[in-house]
């Protein structure tokens, strides 16, 4: 008997070295924390139970017969995150530079059937020299395995994925499908071929860096939802958001205990809106103000700065955020804005989590560049994402709320539930210059006539309550008292039930 104890024993510290001591020690030195010890930082502590460590490849081809480490490059099983149940797997790049094998995938696939059948979330840790060359096409299989299961999880429980290495090839795939993506700085890069393919096809000289880098991805590509320094900081995020999230769809968000007053009176709030309709203010501001702790978990925050995209809570409760940030391109509507929040407004009604969506916009960005890319495909993703959501939706427009970004973004007509102005919105088809200069082309020569067409345009549209009388704002609050009022707002709708007609799915402008 203590023989076997002994060789169980034996077994697992074998498993544990994973590719052995000089390739950890070449993990260390690149600034990479080896697969277990990311899991170590991810979960509570003690809370990791693994399956399959003893899994070895069945692959005999080139020489592979003779080199079968037990877990086949991938460590995986459950835990908790402050002691909520995650499911996870950690790519071992000290086993065949944690490439995957029909294996080795079989062993990713079982964590996430789990997964969706127990109701909890998968992260991925990803460190991946893509498809293992020596299996050929079982690896190709393999990934297309783990890719059915990616689509079929979406919008079942989270997806979250760490890059945390180089990933290339099937590598991204997976991740691509998951509900968010994030890289280390410097240590991991993402691409569908490396920068040599690109030279031999392309001619393009370019740099791993370049190519494919958090850089590239959270501010070009979008790729990514955001980036952090090294293996802690990220993995220390990935646990904060998780504390947003809930764990399937079958579960309501968590509410958690909080420590900020619901009544909190803002008064700098109003002072936040300038005199000057042109001049800028920053929105992150009033985001900070409302939420609780201040506390604020923000998605994407390098690419498409006009529009921001993140979690707070309220009264404990998980709550998305869109807001227009008049601090960039004067807070318009674009191609990318659209996607980013779409995508955002999508995942926060998958999961039932609440929308609060501040408005100040005014309009969608005009332009060749703009039409060419398809604005208006894209403009409709985000018109369409809020239409179709179910879940509670509260609204509050502070400035700007012009022509057909004013029905975009939440409005009534898109069942918002409540829709507050500030009394300093102005919600019109247009700007007053604009206006005037098209409804008195012939008088543009008469300066003091023009001047009075805008002052008589702002007077009777340049404020929230045209809007008001017609019910489609609900009431005109206080700045000040916007946090109190969310608060309700939000309690309010707690047990709101809201469905569409079935269908088999929609047909989203793509
Ligand atoms: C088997 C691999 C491997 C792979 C790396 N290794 N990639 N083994 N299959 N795909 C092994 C190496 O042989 C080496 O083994 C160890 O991992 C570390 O690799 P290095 O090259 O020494 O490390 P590094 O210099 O850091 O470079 C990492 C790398 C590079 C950028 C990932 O290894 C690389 O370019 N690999 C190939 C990437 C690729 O083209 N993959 C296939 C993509 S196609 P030893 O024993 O020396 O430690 C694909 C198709 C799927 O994925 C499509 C589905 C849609």
């Amino acid at each position: 008997m203590k023989d076997i104890l002994q060789e169980l024993e034996t077994r697992r510290h074998t498993a544990r070295l994973g590719g052995g001591e000089r390739r950890i020690e070449a993990q260390h030195s690149k600034g990479k924390l080896t697969a277990r010890e990311r899991i170590e930082l991810l979960l509570d502590e003690d809370s990791f139970e693994e399956f399959d460590m003893f899994v070895a490849h069945r692959c005999t081809d080139f020489g592979m017969a003779s080199q079968r480490p037990y877990g086949d490059g991938v460590v995986t099983g459950w835990g908790t995150v402050n002691g909520r149940q995650v499911y996870v797997f950690s790519q071992d790049f000290t086993v065949f530079g944690g490439s995957l094998s029909e294996t080795h995938a079989q062993k990713i696939c079982k964590i996430m059937d789990m997964a969706v059948q127990n109701g909890a979330p998968v992260i991925g840790l990803n460190d991946s020299g893509g498809a293992r060359i020596q299996e050929g096409v079982a690896s190709l299989a393999g990934y297309a395995d783990v890719f059915q299961r990616n689509i079929m999880a979406s919008g079942v429980v989270p997806q979250i994925s760490v890059i945390m290495g180089p990933c290339a090839g099937g590598a991204v795939y997976s991740p691509a499908m998951t509900d968010f993506i994030f890289m280390v700085r410097d240590t991991s890069y993402m691409f569908v071929t490396g920068p040599d393919v690109v030279k031999t096809v392309t001619n393009e000289v370019v740099t791993a860096e370049e190519l494919g880098g958090a850089s590239t991805h959270t501010k070009k590509s979008s790729v990514a939802d955001g980036a952090f320094e090294n293996d802690v900081e990220a993995l220390a995020e990935v646990r904060r958001l998780v504390d947003f999230l809930p764990l399937s769809n079958r579960e309501k968000p968590p509410v958690r205990p909080f420590f900020d007053t619901p009544e909190r009176v803002e008064p700098s709030l109003d002072t936040l809106i300038p005199d000057n309709p042109n001049q800028p203010y920053d929105m992150k501001e009033l985001i900070l103000k409302i939420a609780d702790e201040g506390d604020f978990y923000e998605i994407q925050e390098e690419h498409a700065k006009n529009i921001i995209t993140g979690f707070i809570r309220l009264e404990g409760q998980t709550v998305g955020v869109v807001a227009n940030q008049p601090m960039v391109l004067a807070g318009c509507l674009d191609i990318d804005s659209s996607k980013k929040a779409a995508r955002f407004v999508r995942f926060c009604d998958c999961f039932e989590i609440p929308i609060l969506t501040l408005v100040d916009v005014p309009g969608f960005l005009p332009g060749t560049g703009q039409e060419y890319g398809g604005v208006i495909k894209h403009g409709a993703k985000l018109l369409f994402a809020y239409g179709e959501a179910t879940v509670p939706k509260v609204t509050v427009i502070t400035r700007k709320a012009y022509g057909g970004a004013y029905d975009v973004m939440a409005s009534k007509h898109l069942r918002g539930d409540f829709n507050y102005a500030w009394p300093t919105a102005e919600i019109a088809v247009m700007g007053a210059k604009g206006a005037v200069e098209i409804l008195h082309r012939a008088e543009l020569g008469d300066a003091e006539k023009i001047a009075h067409y805008t002052r008589d345009y702002e007077d009777r549209f340049a404020n929230p309550f045209v809007a008001a009388e017609k019910g489609f704002i609900d009431e005109v609050i206080m700045p000040q008292s916007t946090r109190r009022r969310l608060c309700r707002a939000f309690a309010s709708l707690r047990n709101k039930q809201l469905q569409n007609p079935w269908k088999k799915h929609d047909n989203i402008p793509l």
